[in-house]
């Protein structure tokens, strides 16, 4: 990787004569394994992309519908173009790598709409070893000032029948669903990130980023095997409500050979603009414990009128022990406020982010977590009625502040849509990934940041890489997370679910999933529902899910009850100098390793769907002239997601980068590994592997 190189810009507009339209336009990769060509000969401007010189993406659209001044303008006609190359290293202040090289050929095409407003607007490609960005940008012209974006014209076209994994598009569930697996041909609709698999084994996501002041795209299949781009839109008609000069968020198409290339694809963060919060040496991954688990199993409520709520003193200060026992930093608490009583969600207008539950003592638990040296992490569960929760925003985080508590989980728990009043009190709704929910997000990072605070987002809009330029943006959820395990009627979460993320939502990144649920069932809790993994899966999860948030989620007495396992969970770190991908295979297995950002560690998480896996590795990743203790958390030999999920063995050995081992998961299983640089004492007791 180079280091420090500076940007290096070259640019030319060249207009085009009538007869240089004729031939295409081409951008490669900087390895030129990825051509781009933008044709703008014929009627529709199309682009077409070609992955080592094989066709991928066939002639697709390119352009917008726009309405401005009560008329309709769309189609392109290219006026000229310019070009540009760009290379630089940056650096993460938090994340799953230290540096990220950010390094593409650019092409820009200056157009015009077909129509006698003739629109001025720019499409702007972005071409990596990695795979291809673009967006349309509206600078500021006579005849356009505010305007509206009616459909989106862009195509994906590809040239064979591929296999894909996505979640529909059409489902009001905050995209908290099992992804599907069809042929591309096979898809009615669905939302980003969308992967797919060529016969080749050629691995293809498409998905957006830096999604700002603007609608969310969705794709709808078109029957053969395309992709037509269409955008959340306002409840009153437009999809976008835009004033020039404004531009999109970036369509991105990552690329990769295999499977295992795709997760360390960084394509979505250097499509963003750079920290724009300037030091954010406050900003801090952390682990944190929660009043959570026992609510979602039935045993507590978020209701402080029940004698089981959650938020009590005596059982908040029980949570604050056990963070601080085990090095973790926060403690969740949910049910705190004022506003569980009634029906949350549909009354979500009347919950309140500055009143504490009666049963809540904030002043005290907030000197006893402090004296302990743990923070509080807030909750503000909205029933996504965001008027609401925007009208105490301020006071809000004030008030948290005030008690030492620097992050935030936000919630927006709304089935078909984000909730409003109009002028009249009239209730209605607006589309959960429309450009007023992404305004929303974007005010809740902007008013956080202000008051150094983080945000960790539950039913989000997805995330498209903001965390580059907002980095108190943690986490999000966005993807059936640990909690369907507790409560869903269909059974939770299946074993390929996990297998499946890396490769779809994790692109995207990071997850506050919680994992880390040591008693996989809860029989007289929850007769129908368990965790659909064994125990070392569990523990691996915390390598494989990245988010540089993650909860220790089950009970302190299961911990209690499982010290071997609680031994990974303390040591596993949330803040990585580097990451690695050893083995992939789309909803069927994936081993990662980590390397510690605080220490010389490693840690290898690797996991499997139903089906036992014998996964043979080398420690080549560990580097040459050292012993490491490779601390390991494996299935036991009998186990088995559904009938034996806790037997667990946690061995040591001494081991070299050049170590053989085969890694042994059981059906619904996992594994995962510590590798700590071997001391005197260690290389006296333990034998090698
Ligand atoms: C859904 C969130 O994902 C979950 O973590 C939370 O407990 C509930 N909403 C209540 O806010
Ligand atoms: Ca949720």
């Amino acid at each position: 990787m180079k280091r420090g190189l500076l940007p290096c810009l070259v640019m030319a507009w060249l207009l085009l004569s009538g007869a240089a339209q004729a031939a295409p336009l081409t951008a490669d990769s900087p390895d030129r394994k990825i051509h781009l060509e933008v044709d703008g000969s014929g009627e529709q401007l199309v682009y077409r992309v070609r992955f080592r010189q094989q066709p991928l993406i066939t002639d697709s659209a390119l352009g917008m519908q726009l309405e401005a001044g009560g008329m309709r303008s769309g189609g392109a006609r290219l006026l000229g173009h310019s070009r540009a190359h760009f290379d630089e290293t940056w650096t993460q202040p938090w994340g799953e790598v230290r540096q990220i090289r950010n390094h593409y050929n650019e092409l820009t095409l200056a157009l015009q709409t077909r129509d006698s407003k003739a629109l001025k607007f720019n499409i702007v490609f972005r071409v990596f070893d990695d795979g291809i960005g673009f967006r349309y940008e509206w600078p500021q012209q006579p005849g356009l000032s505010d305007f509206t974006i009616e459909a989106e014209d862009t195509r994906f076209n590809f040239a064979g029948n591929y296999k894909t994994w996505s979640i529909p598009a059409d489902a009001p569930t905050h995209y908290e669903m099992l992804y599907q697996q069809a042929s591309l041909s096979a898809i009615a609709n669905a939302h980003t990130p969308l992967t797919m698999e060529t016969d080749d084994g050629v691995v293809v996501a498409l998905h957006e980023a830096a999604l700002m002041d603007f609608p969310a795209m969705i794709l709808r299949g078109t029957g053969a095997n395309g992709l037509r781009a269409d955008l959340a839109g306002w409840h009153d008609g437009p999809k976008a409500k835009l004033r020039a000069p404004h531009r999109s968020s970036w369509r991105t198409i990552q690329i990769a050979a295999s499977a295992r290339a795709l997760p360390t694809s960084y394509l979505m963060l250097n499509l963003n603009e750079p920290n724009k919060l300037g030091d954010v040496s406050w900003v801090k991954p952390a682990k944190y414990a929660g009043v959570w688990w026992e609510i979602h199993l039935g045993r507590a409520t978020w209701n402080d009128d029940d004698p089981r709520h959650g938020a009590r003193t005596a059982n908040v200060m029980k949570y604050i022990d056990f963070a601080a026992d085990n090095g973790l930093s926060g403690v969740l608490v949910e049910g705190w406020n004022e506003g569980w009583n009634h029906d949350w969600v549909k009354e979500g207008w009347r919950n309140s982010f500055t009143r504490a539950s009666k049963n809540f003592d904030m002043p005290r638990l907030s000197a006893y977590a402090a004296q302990k040296g743990v923070r509080l992490i807030g909750h503000h569960e909205t029933g996504g009625w965001i008027q609401n929760y925007e009208r105490q925003l301020g006071a809000a985080l004030d008030y948290y502040r005030q008690h030492g508590v620097n992050t935030v989980k936000t919630g927006y728990v709304a089935f078909d849509g984000i909730n409003l009043f109009d002028a009249a009190g009239k209730p209605y709704k607006e589309a959960h990934d429309g450009q007023l929910f992404v305004n929303h997000q974007q005010k809740v990072v902007d008013e956080a940041a202000l008051r150094h605070m983080m945000i960790v987002a539950h039913e989000p809009i997805k995330d498209t890489g903001l965390r580059r330029t907002y980095p108190n943006l943690l986490s999000r959820e966005g993807a059936r997370g640990q909690e369907f395990n507790a409560w869903s009627d269909d059974g939770g979460n299946p074993p390929g679910h996990d297998v499946i993320l890396p490769f779809t939502r994790l692109l995207a990144a990071p997850m506050d999933f919680t994992p880390g649920i040591v008693q996989l069932t809860y029989e007289k809790d929850k007769p129908k529902n368990r965790v659909n993994t064994t125990l070392a899966k569990q523990l691996a999860l915390y390598v494989t899910v990245y988010s540089p948030v993650q909860m220790v989620t089950d009970l302190p007495e299961n911990y209690a009850a499982k010290p071997d396992a609680l031994r990974f969970i303390k040591d596993v770190p949330v803040d990585w100098e580097d990451t690695k991908v050893l083995h992939a295979q789309i909803g069927a297995y994936v081993t990662f390793v980590r390397r510690d950002r605080g220490s010389d560690d490693w840690y290898l998480g690797s996991i499997t769907n139903e089906q036992a896996r014998a996964l043979p590795t080398t420690f080549d990743f560990l580097g040459s002239g050292k012993t490491w203790v490779a601390e390991i958390y494996r299935d036991g030999e009998d186990a088995h997601w559904k009938t034996n999920p806790h037997a667990f063995v946690r061995e040591q050995f001494l081991v070299t980068s050049r170590s053989a081992y085969t890694l042994r998961l059981a059906p619904g299983g996992g594994q995962a590994i510590r590798f700590r640089p071997a001391g005197a004492a260690d290389l006296a007791t333990l034998t090698a592997m």
